[in-house]
């Protein structure tokens, strides 16, 4: 049986201020969000795609075959949505959640994150990172520089991200929705154990305008 997909598209995309959803902004002559549900449409482990969108544009989202639910006032509140969406008419054992803002997601990233976590019991989530490539310092009081970070330790988290639901629930139904920037250090406050698979670093977020133009060069190169 295949894994649903949640793929978060609620945001408002404030950073980027396309002056509307950033899911609908256009990328090579296609929203945003469409790029990556052609991904998961392609991920032979995925069965099921829905999708968390801004509250009352529903009817802006029109690619065939997707399952949209009102997201939230944050990224986890979207994620918390989605989910008991998705258990509502079914229980699968595992989810996966992607940001709709990564539209360079390959279909294999998303079978390997998933085939991942089911052939590893002991973890509870498996999520998509690249190495940190510059280095990172911890800034402390008025701007002096506390320490310099062990680069070799650190990651840069993306997603997809695939979880145990039953982990990801008990995760979201405890934790500070408001304050957490990605659904799984919600699960490691709540105990539980998070692996990180290797994504090309072309798995970019778009954030900002520039990253808009970088998409499109990556899209287009990838063709
Ligand atoms: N997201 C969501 N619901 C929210 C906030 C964010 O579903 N309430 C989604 C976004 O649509 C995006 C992903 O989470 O696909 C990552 O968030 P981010 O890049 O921060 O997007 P925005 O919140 O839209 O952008 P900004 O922070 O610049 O407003
Ligand atoms: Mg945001």
């Amino acid at each position: 049986m295949g894994v649903p997909a949640l793929i978060v598209a609620a945001g408002s995309g404030q950073r980027l201020g396309a002056g509307g959803p950033k899911a609908l902004v256009g990328l090579r002559g296609r929203p945003l969000y469409s790029w990556s549900v052609d991904a998961f449409r392609k991920a032979d482990s995925i069965d099921g795609i829905f999708v968390a969108v801004p509250p009352g544009q529903a009817d802006l989202f029109t690619e065939p075959d997707i399952v949209t639910v009102e997201g939230g006032e944050t990224r986890s509140h979207s994620v918390a949505n989605g989910l008991r969406a998705i258990t509502a008419g079914s229980s699968p054992e595992l989810v996966v959640v992607h940001d709709a803002a990564r539209p360079l997601v390959t279909p294999s990233l998303i079978d390997a994150a998933v085939a991942g976590l089911e052939a590893d019991a002991g973890l509870d989530a498996l999520i998509a990172a690249a190495p940190v490539t510059d280095t990172v310092k911890r800034v402390g009081h008025e701007g002096i520089v506390a320490e310099t970070l062990d680069r070799s330790a650190l990651v840069s988290v993306q997603t997809p991200q695939v979880f145990r639901v039953e982990m990801l629930r008990k995760a979201l139904a405890s934790g500070d929705l408001a304050s957490a920037t990605d659904d799984a250090a919600l699960v490691e406050a709540a105990g539980g154990s998070v692996g990180v698979i290797e994504a090309p670093s072309g798995n970019i977020k778009v954030t900002v305008p520039s990253d808009l133009e970088l998409a499109a060069f990556l899209l287009e190169k990838n063709q």
